[in-house]
């Protein structure tokens, strides 16, 4: 076995988006990025050294997949190759018809360019899959008309791993004289492809997804098969893909290619042992799965699978926390939050395509590496599938809330029962977090553990506390679905990257202290105020400090005490400040009142809103005091009998 070094204690189990480099595929390459520096042009000995190099290459990338050297193009990747193939076919044949028939299933490199050829004029047919993914001959039969000059369908899914009948699609094609492309980026190296058995024209290769390197790839066009070339220069490739060879990585390609066959044998059976055990072990171990794709139609390395009741994304996070690197979905649609095509189009539901996670495992990858990730895979199931706000307890016992105003002299160590005489059972019982996913103008930004009834203001408020809007009039839409917060923004004005980050005191604020806002306010107070404000807030905190380590917040306005607690101190915050957004308030004419040592980060918050003052029985973090010193946000601490102290400005109260 080649001995790669990924990532050191990382668990790399992404081979589908990328695989690292072999060893050899580099010590191959490196003499052409220094001493064999030549460009395989050029006549004398080191252009010729280069030029040996790439017939090399060409010969190892043809024996690996049954072609002859000279049906080998070299190209910038898989991308490039598609969109040769499929654009340069089409274009070709224009006269002959305009049908060209793909499936909906396709890698967005053929789904988009597809796309574009229907901008041109072409029909596209999107073949539909059955549930576990694969194509119908008979609906491909049903579909060809006598203006189909292009089929276009993929090897094996680099989603769900699915191998398509592409030997009997492409006999179909030869038969009606349709010529036929396949993109095979996930399957050649690790499944035998043979171009003659597989009957395709055109056959789509990318060498890092075999241990080799980013960037090349290869198109393999059948002898005689002629193509317009998207691309015109120097003639290189034959006039296919004119421009001065990549000569490392066609020699890395080559290189790959090379080992790829002469362990494709091995490495099949092996990564496929490894699969079953991935698979048996996760289907085992946690309820409520279910495994996507066919069953044995797939690639050696691929298990996919859709959690209930939770989400892809979250679960990536905890697992590249564990030390795993999987992923949802594709590589290359991570950063949407659309559920993915592929998985739309084999029917899965909108929670199972949501919850789903790609996990694809490679010949560096040990029995060991399948264990850690089928009990990590379980564990952050579970964590997910847990409220926040019960996770670590031995056993989910139903909170109650006692309304505790009528007897502030009572304990509240522990809960009394409802008879108890001076408490009354409190309308807002404590509702159990949901770990919800803040989606804004469709991306995911973050999750959060948050009650559902506090989803509107906690949103409103984050959104102004983050500085995202300027105004609640900023806010298009906010949309709650299930687990998910679908907020529409106007974020032209907005660098997202100034985001506030975690609530971390020394890390997430210094970054953002240059570009603290001014709060600008002539709001005056008296003692009174202040004390009244945070006898409220302490009754309020007493009854939720028997839920253990929560955080009370409130903003007085006028004659409102608008208050609301969270686990999370920022949350806590970010509720208060929605919630007097909702209703109106002016922040510049409200003062905060705060149940513990008013942190950095929440202090920027109060910035950007624009709330002059904040009073707490805690003193101020220290770096809670620099940021309100640059904004000028007073700070009232240590409340404590008929003192406090006063930070930062002074001058803002008037004690009269
Ligand atoms: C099936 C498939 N086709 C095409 C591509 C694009 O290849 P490249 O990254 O080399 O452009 C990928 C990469 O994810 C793929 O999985």
């Amino acid at each position: 076995m080649t001995n790669l070094s990924p990532h050191p204690k990382q668990v790399y189990l992404d081979h589908s988006a990328t695989s690292p480099l072999d060893p050899e595929v580099w010590n191959a390459m490196e003499p052409y990025f220094s001493d064999s520096f030549g460009n395989a042009s050029t006549l004398y000995s080191l252009g010729r050294k280069a030029r040996t190099a790439m017939v090399k290459a060409r010969e190892q990338v043809a024996s690996l997949i049954g072609a002859q050297p000279n049906e080998i193009y070299f190209t910038s990747g898989g991308t490039e190759s598609d969109n040769i193939a499929i654009k340069g076919i089409s274009r070709h044949l224009k006269s002959k018809g305009n049908h060209i028939i793909t499936s909906s299933i396709e890698h967005p490199a053929v789904l988009e360019t597809c796309k574009h050829l229907e901008k041109e004029g072409f029909r596209v047919t999107f073949l539909p899959v059955n549930e576990e993914g694969i194509v119908s001959l008979r609906d491909l039969k049903d579909v060809i008309t006598p203006e189909t000059i292009l089929i276009t369908v993929m090897h094996a899914n680099n989603e769900i791993g699915t191998i398509q009948p592409i030997k009997e699609i492409g006999a179909l094609a030869r038969e009606k004289g349709i010529y036929f492309h396949t993109d095979a980026v996930q399957s050649v190296g690790k499944i035998p492809v043979n171009v003659g058995d597989m009957n395709v024209d055109l056959l789509s290769i990318s060498a890092h997804k075999l241990y080799g390197p980013k960037g090349v790839g290869v198109l393999y066009i059948r002898r005689g098969v002629q193509i317009d070339p998207l691309l015109h220069g120097g003639g290189h490739e034959r006039g296919m893909r004119p421009g001065t060879e990549n000569i490392p990585g066609i020699v890395g390609l080559g290189k790959a290619c090379q080992i790829a066959e002469e362990n494709l044998d091995h490495n099949q059976e092996y990564i496929t042992q490894l699969r079953d055990h991935l698979i048996k072990g996760v289907l085992e171990a946690v309820d409520d799965v279910q495994l996507n794709g066919h069953p044995i139609k797939r690639l050696p390395g691929n298990a996919h699978f859709s959690f209930k009741k939770i989400r892809g994304e979250p679960l990536t996070f905890l697992m590249d926390a564990k030390g795993v690197d999987v992923s949802t979905g594709s590589a290359c649609s991570t950063k949407k939050v659309e559920p993915s095509h592929v998985l739309r189009a084999m029917g899965l539901d909108e929670e199972a395509a949501n919850g789903s996670l790609r996990v694809t495992l490679g010949k560096e990858n040990t029995p060991e590496d399948v264990d850690l990730a089928i009990k990590n895979i379980k564990l952050a199931v579970e964590k997910l599938r847990i409220p926040a706000s019960v996770q670590g307890m031995t056993e989910i016992v139903p909170i109650e809330r006692y309304n505790a105003s009528f007897a502030p002299e009572k304990s509240f160590k522990t809960f009394n029962p409802p008879s108890t005489p001076g408490l009354t059972p409190g309308d807002d019982e404590i509702v159990v977090d949901e770990q919800v996913n803040l989606i804004i103008n469709e991306k995911f930004r973050r999750s959060f553990s948050i009650s559902p009834d506090a989803l509107e203001e906690f949103t409103t408020g984050y959104l102004l506390g983050e500085g995202l809007v300027k105004s609640i009039n900023g806010i298009k839409k906010i949309k709650i679905n299930s687990l998910d917060i679908n907020v529409e923004i106007d974020l032209t004005d907005f660098d997202i990257k100034d985001l506030v980050v975690g609530s971390d005191c020394f890390g997430g604020w210094r970054r953002k202290i240059e570009t603290i806002n001014r709060v600008e306010s002539e709001f005056t107070l008296s003692p009174d105020d202040i004390f009244q404000a945070i006898d409220e807030l302490r009754d309020e905190a007493r009854v939720w400090q028997n839920t253990g380590g929560t955080h009370v917040a409130g903003l007085v306005y006028q004659d409102k005490f608008i208050t609301r607690e969270d686990v999370s101190r920022h949350v806590a915050a970010d509720k208060v400040i929605g919630a007097a957004a909702l209703v109106k308030v002016d922040f510049s004419q409200s003062f905060m009142v705060y149940s513990g040592r008013m942190p950095a980060d929440m202090m920027i918050k109060l910035a950007r809103v624009g709330i002059p003052i904040i009073a707490s029985n805690a003193a101020p973090t220290s770096s809670g005091y620099s940021v309100a010193f640059k904004a000028g946000i007073t700070m009232i601490g240590f409340l404590r009998g008929s003192r406090f102290n006063i930070y930062t400005n002074p001058q803002r109260v008037s004690l009269e």
